[in-house]
């Protein structure tokens, strides 16, 4: 067996969550594989909106299994309050849900150093979510971090102590100005108790686990966070996050093989957003990218900031469809287009006076100006319709063309947030 990914193509928020869910019943375990509670999952069904940030996302499907990897990390206090926020609604995930003891912990000094970072920055700030992700991966590769399976050893408590002191004399370097948006000794005494509730959960040797589940016959599927454009290497260095979020990923995030990779499912918006600072080549920074923002409910999932707007990027789905291997795409939101009678799509850059169809190595404003297409928009509802047959030609002649510029089949199209709003297209196994 071969182990499936989905993962985003744009700059996250792509709709992950959503298909994760929906595709579920196909496989026996769910692994989340990079990232941490800077992600923010959505999942709607039954009338009810689920937010799930460290969780993976087959979590509501009692008989499979759900593995947090070793290339997430891990906010305790978060982690918990997800757990709870899900039995409250009679969601059991523990039973069913285990940890990598390779995975590393965010501790309330890596939020404050995050914080301190961004002040520091000025205009020039990321627009991280300030949930402590880049320090943390910082410490993990630093060789300095605190991961989930120090937490069963005796020497946790000296092992965090000393990495908390670590962490204030480099806050007392940012100067006397840094910001102090909670009481430390408040959240250290949550993040301790949280600790010993995560300790009581399944931690395991996650790479072990899988490797013998696909011995097994087993199927997975490796949730991704962010997207593409977000990654450490291949994204819009430095307004990024800390992770690799592409294929290769899934690889160095749950210990498995690259020859163990099967399909590669890359999930796009038929438009782009961005939350966060840095180049956006096609934002929309006018009335149409606020009509955008207000159609297609635009705001964070994790922090609620408006997300920033824009068209399709051909050239940037090339190069992440490239990077990823993608093997199928999911099309998300096209009923978000509805609301407009055309639509336009970037199919090249004017780059040093020459039009190009490729990603260059900076896309800032200065660097690259997108050329437009125009296509003929879909004005009717799409949000009921079920079958692919049914669906408006405009919407068809799009995806076409998506299919015929990547050379890779859109197995998928979502019609609205509900589980239930998603057509599977033919050729989709
Ligand atoms: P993720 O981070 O990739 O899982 O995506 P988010 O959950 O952060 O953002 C996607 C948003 O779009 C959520 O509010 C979803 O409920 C919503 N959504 C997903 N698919 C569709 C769709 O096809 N149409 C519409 N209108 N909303 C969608
Ligand atoms: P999902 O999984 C969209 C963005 C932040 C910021 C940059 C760095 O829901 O798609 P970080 O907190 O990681 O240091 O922030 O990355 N960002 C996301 N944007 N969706 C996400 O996750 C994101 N996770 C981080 O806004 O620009
Ligand atoms: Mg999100």
């Amino acid at each position: 067996m071969k182990v499936d990914v989905l993962l985003g193509l744009q700059w996250g928020d792509e709709g992950k969550g959503k298909i994760v869910d929906v595709l579920t019943p196909d496989y026996d375990v769910i692994a989340r594989f990079q990232g941490g509670p800077n992600a923010g999952h959505t999942l709607i069904f039954n009338g009810t909106k689920h937010v799930l940030h460290t969780i993976p996302s087959g979590v509501f499907h009692p008989d499979k299994q759900n593995v947090v990897g070793n290339g997430v990390v891990i906010d305790p206090v978060i982690f918990r309050k997800e757990i709870e926020a899900l039995q409250a609604r009679d969601v059991d995930p523990t039973a069913n849900l285990c940890i990598s003891k390779k995975a590393h912990l965010i501790l309330p000094t890596h939020r404050l150093l995050d914080a301190a970072s961004e002040h520091a920055k000025g205009k020039a700030k990321i627009g991280s979510t300030l949930k402590g992700i880049g320090p943390t991966y910082m410490d993990k590769t630093g060789r300095n971090g605190l991961r989930v399976g120090d937490l069963l050893s005796d020497q946790f408590a000296a092992r965090y102590d000393a990495l908390k002191q670590k962490h204030l004399g480099m806050l007392a370097a940012f100067g006397d100005d840094v910001p102090t948006p909670f009481s430390l000794e408040e959240a250290e005494a949550e993040w301790l108790d949280a600790v010993a509730f995560l300790k009581g959960l399944r931690l395991i040797d996650s790479e072990h686990f899988l490797n013998e589940a696909l011995a097994a016959g087993k199927r997975i599927l490796a949730e991704g966070a962010q997207g593409t454009m977000l990654d450490i290497d291949f994204g819009t260095y430095p307004f990024v996050t800390s992770s690799n979020t592409v294929t290769a990923g899934a690889c160095t995030g749950l210990g498995i093989a690259p020859n163990r990779i099967g399909e590669v499912i890359g999930i796009f918006k038929a438009y782009c957003t961005r939350v966060g600072s840095g180049p956006f080549p096609t934002e929309l920074d006018n009335a149409e990218g606020e009509a955008l923002r207000q159609a297609g409910g635009e705001f964070g999932a994790t922090t609620g900031r408006p997300r920033r707007t824009g068209w399709l990027d051909l050239p940037q789905l090339k190069y992440a469809a490239m990077i990823n291997g993608a093997t199928e795409l999911a099309m998300m939101k096209s009923d978000v287009l509805s609301a407009f009678d055309t639509i336009q799509v970037c199919t090249h850059y004017l780059h040093d006076g020459e039009r190009i169809d490729y990603l260059p190595f900076g896309i800032n404003p200065d660097e690259v100006t997108p050329i437009y297409e125009e296509h003929p928009g879909w004005t009717e509802d799409l949000t009921e319709i079920t079958e692919e047959s049914e669906l408006p030609q405009s919407l068809k002649d799009y995806t076409a063309m998506i299919e015929r510029e990547t050379g890779i089949p859109v197995s998928i199209l979502s019609v609205g947030p509900d589980r239930k709003q998603t057509i599977l297209r033919s050729g989709r196994k």
